[in-house]
């Protein structure tokens, strides 16, 4: 199954009005499609810019709260952006729900947790965020409803051939219910028969405008950290194994319905936490043959990394509450 990003955000759905909140809602849709953000750069918004979201009524969001210098902002909207300021590492956040269809019966939300200074732990943190979800099964033909996920923007697309290193540091647990678990527990999800990844993807093209499409780009590359449920498989056959900072990866490889050339690599066993350099999942793919793989003269067009929701019997909650990505350039 290919993972979907929408990122076509609906202008439309945004309220223009005089509000902060309304040009949020711009900014993260021209951040989305590769337009400029509209306050880029500024190191004087620190006060009522980033405070925006907490007020409530036309932030975009459907619920915020803010306290010691923190805001929780919740979105449960279809498919456009948030595009959080940041000191660091820019991203944009996205309930991305491009599966729903008119027959759909379930919801989803996903809550960003801002801090108002603008200034995460590292350079290349996230902001926290998290997902809570149910649907029930879909049609065959359309099986995903989601896919939830947090984007990597302003430093794509990049040359592979020219990408030293892509370093990750990841940290997430899923749990039923509707509030973040300290630790994944498989057979309490597996008990609501919750059919889901938890999965990075990428897409890579020899044109660098075409790498920044999910649906034009040649190659899809996924880096699956959990498989939950007999509906959530992989596209293709097994070609080969490797580890990695001390988690193994079992590589898949097949053409989705697009035709891309989708490339998958799957963690042996549910991995809550990784720190490592994935760059090596993407140089391995060169020497290798018997498919079309991607060459270090390709682009890296997009990263986003979430949770492809299938169905679930009962509300469950994906939790990030460490992301970062630092990507180094030669
Ligand atoms: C920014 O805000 C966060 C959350 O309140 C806090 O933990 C952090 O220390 C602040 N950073 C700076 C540089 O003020
Ligand atoms: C389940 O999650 C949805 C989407 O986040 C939410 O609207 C709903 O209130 C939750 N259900 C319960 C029983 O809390
Ligand atoms: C998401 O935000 C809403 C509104 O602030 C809150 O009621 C809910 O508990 C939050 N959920 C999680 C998982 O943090
Ligand atoms: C992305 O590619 C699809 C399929 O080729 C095309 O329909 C769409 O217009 C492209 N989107 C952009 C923003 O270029
Ligand atoms: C994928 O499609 C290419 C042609 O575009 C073909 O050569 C290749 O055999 C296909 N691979 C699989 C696994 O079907
Ligand atoms: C390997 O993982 C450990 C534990 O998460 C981490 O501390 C270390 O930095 C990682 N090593 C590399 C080379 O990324």
């Amino acid at each position: 199954m290919a993972l979907k990003l929408l990122v076509n955000a609906s202008l439309l759905v945004i309220p223009i009005g005089g509000s902060l909140g309304a040009l949020f809602g711009i900014d993260a849709h021209r951040s989305a499609t590769g337009q400029a953000p509209l306050f880029s750069g500024d190191s004087d918004s620190s006060g009522g810019g980033s405070t925006g979201g907490s007020t409530g009524g036309g932030s975009g969001a459907d619920g915020s709260t803010s306290n010691n210098g923190i805001t929780n902002s919740m979105y449960c909207q279809d498919s456009y952006g948030i595009s959080p300021p940041s000191d660091g590492q820019l991203y944009t956040l996205n309930p991305n729900q491009w599966g729903l269809l008119s027959t759909t019966v379930g919801a989803l939300c996903m809550n960003v947790t801002t801090n108002n200074n603008e200034t995460y732990p590292t350079k290349y943190s996230a902001p926290q965020f998290s997902v809570t979800w149910k649907y029930e099964a879909g049609p065959e033909t359309q099986p995903v409803h989601a896919y939830p996920n947090i984007m990597v923007d302003g430093i794509l697309p990049v040359e592979l051939g020219e990408m030293e290193s892509l370093d990750l540091d990841l940290h997430w647990t899923y749990g039923v219910g509707n509030e973040p678990v300290e630790t994944t527990v498989e057979s309490t999800l597996t008990a609501e028969t919750l059919n889901t990844n938890v999965a990075i993807d990428m897409f890579f093209d020899s044109d660098k405008v075409t790498a920044q499409n999910s649906s034009a780009a040649k190659y899809e590359v996924m880096i699956w950290f959990a498989k939950f449920g007999v509906a959530t498989d992989p596209i293709g056959s097994k070609v080969t194994s490797r580890e990695l900072n001390g988690t193994d990866f079992t590589l898949w490889a097949g053409n989705n319905s697009a035709n891309q050339h989708v490339f998958t690599w799957i963690a042996a066993d549910t991995t809550e936490r990784f720190v490592g350099d994935i760059n090596q999942l993407i140089t391995d793919l060169y020497s290798l043959s018997g498919y079309l793989y991607p060459s270090s003269s390709d682009y890296l067009g997009v990263f986003s990394f979430g949770t492809e929701a299938f169905y679930s019997d009962s509300n469950v909650t994906f939790w990030v509450p460490e992301f970062s990505i630092d990507i180094t350039k030669s």
